[in-house]
C-alpha cells in the first residue's frame, strides 16, 4: 500500500493542486452550484490578511497531491479560535487514510498555535466528512440554508420604506465609505453567532476578492446611514451557464428594523443583480439567525435549497 505524506504548501509550485483539489471536491457535491476557484482566487487569498495566520497541507500518495486541508487560527479571540476554511480531498479517496491524516494534521497545528476549538463544516450531502468530524469529536452546532430567488419569482405586494435613501457606496476607493460599511455590518450583527467585529484591512479584502464585482448601497435616514447591503456577481463562465447573484451581506440597525428598509435594500440589490445578467440570486442564512432574517428572505420569495451544517471540536 502507497503510504500518504503530508507537507507544506510550496509558494509557487502548489497553487494548480489547490485549485484542481478545490474543484474536484467542489463540484463532486455542489455540481454546478458553487464557483470555481481559479489563479485569481488563490493570488487574492495570498493577499488577504487571514492567510498570514493560515497554514496549507498537502496530502501526497506517490509524489501526486490527493488532498489539501487550510487551517485558520483567528487571534481575534481570546483564546484564539481554529477555522477549517478548506479541505478539498479526491472523491475516490474520501473515507481512505489522506482525509483523517489531513484532519489530524490541521487539529495539532491549531491546538499549538493556541485554539481551544475549532469550527468546520460540511454540505449536508456530506456523508463521509460528516462521520469523519463526528469520529474525531466534532460535534453539530448550527445550520444554514442556501436560499435562492429568480428575480421574476418576487413577491407581489412587498411594501418598500417610503423614507430611506440610498446612496450607492465605493468602499474600494472612498475610505469614509470603507469606515461607514464597517461600522455598520459591526453595529449590526453584534448579536450574531460567531460575531467578532471586522478589522478595516478584512472588510476591504473581502470586497476586493478577484473575479467578483460588487454593488454597496448605504440606506440613509435623514442623512444618517442606517443600513447597507452588499450585492455581489461573479465575472466567471458558469459551469452552467447560468449566471448567478449573491446578497453578500445585509444589515440595518436595531433601532431601525421592520420599517422596509431592509426590503428597500434588497429590491434595489436584486434590481442591479439582474441587471448584470444574474438568472437566480442566492445567499446564506444562519436558520437560528436571532433577527428573523429567514423570514425576511421568504417574504421577498427566497426559498431555501441545501443546507450547511456548521461544527465544533472543543479542544
Ligand atoms: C434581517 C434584516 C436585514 C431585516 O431588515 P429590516 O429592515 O428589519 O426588514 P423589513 O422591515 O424590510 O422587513 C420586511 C419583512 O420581513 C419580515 N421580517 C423582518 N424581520 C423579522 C423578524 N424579526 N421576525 C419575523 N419576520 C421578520 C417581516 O415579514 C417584515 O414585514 P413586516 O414588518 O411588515 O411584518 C435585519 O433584521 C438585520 O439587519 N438583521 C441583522 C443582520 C442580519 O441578520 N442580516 C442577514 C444575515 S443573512
Amino acid at each position: 500500500m502507497v503510504e500518504t505524506i503530508i507537507r507544506e504548501f510550496v509558494e509557487g509550485r502548489d497553487e494548480r493542486a489547490w485549485i484542481e483539489l478545490h474543484n474536484e471536491f467542489k463540484s463532486y457535491y455542489y455540481g454546478s452550484d458553487y464557483e470555481p476557484l481559479d489563479e485569481r482566487g488563490v493570488e487574492w487569498f495570498k493577499r488577504t490578511p487571514w492567510w498570514r495566520e493560515s497554514r496549507l497541507f498537502i496530502a501526497e500518495k506517490d509524489g501526486e497531491p490527493v488532498g489539501f486541508i487550510l487551517p485558520f487560527i483567528d487571534k481575534a479571540y481570546d483564546p484564539p479560535k481554529g477555522y477549517l476554511w478548506e479541505f478539498a480531498v479526491k472523491p475516490s479517496l474520501e473515507g481512505d487514510e489522506a482525509d483523517s491524516i489531513l484532519l489530524g494534521k490541521a487539529i495539532s497545528w491549531l491546538s499549538s498555535a493556541g485554539a481551544r476549538e475549532i469550527q468546520a463544516s460540511a454540505r449536508d450531502n456530506m456523508l463521509k466528512r460528516i462521520r469523519l468530524y463526528q469520529s474525531a469529536g466534532f460535534k453539530m452546532i448550527r445550520t444554514f440554508s442556501r436560499m435562492r430567488l429568480k428575480p421574476e419569482e418576487i413577491r407581489e405586494n412587498i411594501e418598500a420604506c417610503v423614507e430611506v435613501e440610498l446612496r450607492t457606496a465605493n468602499p474600494t476607493h472612498s475610505c469614509e465609505d470603507l469606515k461607514i460599511l464597517n461600522a455598520l455590518c459591526n453595529m449590526a450583527f453584534q448579536e450574531h453567532f460567531d460575531f467578532r467585529p471586522e478589522t478595516l484591512e478584512e472588510t476591504k479584502a473581502w470586497l476586493e476578492e478577484e473575479g467578483y464585482e460588487n454593488h454597496v448601497l448605504i440606506a440613509l435616514i435623514r442623512g444618517k446611514p442606517v443600513g447597507y447591503v452588499v450585492a455581489t456577481i461573479s465575472d466567471k463562465p458558469s459551469r452552467d451557464r447560468h449566471k448567478r447573484g449573491f446578497i453578500s451581506s445585509i444589515g440595518i440597525l436595531k433601532p431601525f428594523r421592520r420599517r422596509g428598509i431592509g426590503t428597500s435594500l434588497i429590491l434595489e440589490a436584486i434590481r442591479w443583480l439582474s441587471e448584470k445578467g444574474a438568472k437566480s440570486i442566492e445567499l446564506d442564512v444562519d436558520d437560528a439567525n436571532p433577527t428573523g432574517a429567514p423570514q425576511f428572505y421568504a417574504k421577498i420569495g427566497f426559498k431555501a435549497t441545501f443546507k450547511t451544517l456548521t461544527y465544533l471540536k472543543r479542544l
